[in-house]
């Protein structure tokens, strides 16, 4: 993916043939027919390029239409889709280069091109014809398992059109996100510790989405109360403040009890544009209210119900100082001072055309048709669209779990058909799945296995997409990347590391002090955690966590003893839930699980390496 060797000496495009020199001295040579847009270009338009995506692309601003070295590399054709889409995208130049053509074409090195097959595919949950590769600078339709940081990294400079992120508070524990919220804190000192560590850690990687990110392109951090005035402040250190546009509240709860002060009940998602003075923007609306309806749409006639507004003007210009006879004879005049606001032939033709309402006194009103409006803008503050709670058709039972809608949203304002959309931070994948049904391209990254393997699943079943190498290579489906295991793997790697991929994948907290760990090998803070009081000292009161104990054995079987010993410390912790992950399990360790809920209440989540892998525990943590 990393492509800045691939670095641009020259352009040139001459009837026949597309020649590019690089400064490393290679050259390439490949013949236009391969390219139709610049086939079919006019030699002005061909010869304005400029270079972008870190001098290794080049882009014709007059043909809204790029290509990346790496591309021509590899000698692929232009996919048919790509012409289409580039109509309407506005790919950012993002560094003017000399537009000149080469004086003499170098001999040819080129690669040899691809057979023109395989370039454009039948989506197969749209039906949609779309390119095998919409952007010559990056590969889309990919899950990336890993540290975000690690991942934008590899990507090249301004080539995402919509970025997206909704990071855990409290990343600096990182895994206990992925299942549970952020415990409130106990202190104001804890809070400040943790709110300084969460902007450490958060401030590289919106460093790495600013680069990435299209001039034209859109970046929405998606936060609460807990650090959101701090994240504002990064964020216009690292866009810049101009570049900042809105702070959208998102009411994501009817109500919520927080204890002597008021409940806290919204998101707020930051906006900003990467640094264009036009950046991609796409107008939305919402349906009037009621009552803004019942107040100003009080007529009616065949055609729906309309308002009417003033027919006269308070400056003259043209014909519209005249007489005017209603058609029940009325003769009537602007008002004193005013002239009307169209000339009388104009005022004929609207009439004919239905368009006036006479008041009693004669006087012409024009008609706004509320079938005809687009509705209200959309504002900053959301209050229609609901959170995924247990019983949406959408919930896939991850407590962070965003609404579709609220992606979608956002997508549709700020970015076209076709465009990049990027998640850093994809949990269960909600904007890559906004992102396919509105067929935009996406990029999703997510540190945790278990979410990748969740999203995957999310995007074959709600968006038909295949989960495949060879069909994401013809230009359908999509793969996941760096999944680091299978189960034959995870049987040979060392015991440590077992339990930390079985806890991570698990949303828990690996337990740090790997010798004498009590039985805990990780914990789970489950959301809405709240915290009892408990006496700390004389005199003290603390606040006592709740917390899921996860025991990982990297055995074939667990047996009894096993499901003893975890027994022991969860009476001991005082523990209502613990999870148990291994190879598998002897029948008297799943029976002594029963018996232990029947004598205690207290539950023993058995979960085996391969649901883990395939992706069954969603439904038994849920
Ligand atoms: C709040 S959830 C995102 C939920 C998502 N918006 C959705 O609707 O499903 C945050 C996600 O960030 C992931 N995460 C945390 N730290 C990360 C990192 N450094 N790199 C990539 N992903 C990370 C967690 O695994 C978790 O899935």
């Amino acid at each position: 993916m990393n492509s800045l060797n691939n670095k641009i000496k020259s352009v040139g495009v001459n009837d026949t043939h597309l020649t590019v020199e690089l400064l490393d001295g290679r050259s390439i040579r490949l013949p236009l027919t391969l390219f139709p847009t610049l086939a079919e270009a006019t030699a002005r338009q061909r010869a304005k390029w400029e270079l972008c995506g870190a001098d290794t692309g080049i882009h014709w601003p007059l043909l809204n239409y790029d290509l990346s070295v790496a591309g021509l590399l590899r000698g692929e054709p232009e996919a048919p889709g790509i012409r289409r889409a580039k109509q309407t995208a506005k790919y950012p130049a993002h560094k003017p280069g000399k537009a000149y053509a080469l004086a003499e074409e170098a001999e040819g090195r080129a690669g040899s091109p691809l057979p023109a097959d395989g370039t454009q595919t039948e989506d197969g949950a749209h039906g949609v014809t779309r390119p095998t590769k919409p952007s010559v600078l990056v590969d889309t339709r990919v899950i990336y398992c890993g540290d975000n940081l690690e991942q934008l990294k590899k990507l090249p400079d301004a080539c995402v059109d919509f970025a997206y992120i909704d990071p855990p508070f409290n990343s600096n524990r990182n895994y206990e996100v992925f299942w549970g919220e952020t415990k409130e804190k106990r202190s104001f000192e804890d809070r400040h510790e943790s709110t300084k560590a969460y902007l450490d850690y958060m401030r590289p990687r919106c460093v790495e989405l600013a680069r990435v990110l299209k001039k034209t392109g859109s970046f929405y951090y998606h936060c609460d109360w807990h650090a959101s005035h701090y994240v504002k402040v990064m964020l216009d250190q690292i866009f810049g403040e101009n570049n900042f546009q809105n702070e959208i509240v998102w009411k994501r709860s009817s109500a919520h009890s927080d204890s002597k002060r008021y409940g806290a009940n919204h998101d707020t998602i930051f906006f900003y544009t990467g640094g264009a003075n036009k950046w991609t923007w796409n107008d939305q609306f919402t349906p009037y209210s009621e009552e803004y309806t019942e107040q100003n749409y009080r007529y009616n006639d065949e055609k729906g119900r309309f308002r009417v507004s003033d027919m006269t003007a308070n400056k003259p210009g043209g014909d519209v100082s005249y007489e005017w006879k209603t058609p029940d004879g009325k003769i009537v005049k602007p008002y004193k001072g005013r002239y009307w606001a169209y000339s009388k032939e104009k005022l004929k033709q609207m009439e004919e055309a239905g368009q006036i309402y006479y008041r009693s006194t004669g006087m012409p009103m024009l008609k706004h048709y509320l079938n005809e409006m687009p509705g209200v803008p959309l504002q900053t503050f959301w209050d229609d669209i609901k959170p995924v709670i247990s019983g949406s058709e959408e919930r896939l039972g991850y407590p962070t779990q965003k609404p579709l809608q609220l992606l979608e949203r956002m997508i549709l304002s700020s970015s076209d058909e076709n465009g990049i959309v990027l998640d850093a931070f994809c949990g269960c994948g909600t904007a890559l799945v906004a992102a396919e049904k509105n067929k935009r391209q996406w990029i999703g990254i997510d540190i945790s296995p278990t979410a990748c393997r969740v999203m995957a699943k999310r995007l074959r079943d709600v968006c038909g997409l295949p989960e495949s190498e060879p069909l994401w290579k013809a230009g359908r489906g999509f793969v996941v990347r760096d999944l680091p295991w299978s189960e034959e793997k995870l049987r040979a790697i060392p015991p440590f590391e077992f339990e930390n991929w079985a806890v991570i994948a698990l949303g828990g907290i690996p337990n740090k002090v790997q010798v004498g760990d009590m039985g805990v090998d990780g914990r789970i803070y489950p959301v809405s955690s709240a915290a009892t009081p408990y006496r700390l000292k004389e005199g003290e009161l603390g606040l006592k966590e709740r917390w899921y104990p996860i025991q990982v054995k990297q055995k074939d079987k667990v047996g009894r003893p096993d499901i003893d010993s975890f027994e022991a410390m969860m009476m001991r912790e005082d523990c209502d839930k613990g999870f148990f992950v291994s190879f598998d399990y002897s029948s008297d360790a799943l029976q002594e699980i029963g018996s232990f809920f029947k004598r205690s209440h207290k539950v023993i989540v058995a979960l085996t390496v391969k649901e883990i892998l395939d992706e069954q525990i969603a439904k038994k943590l849920a």
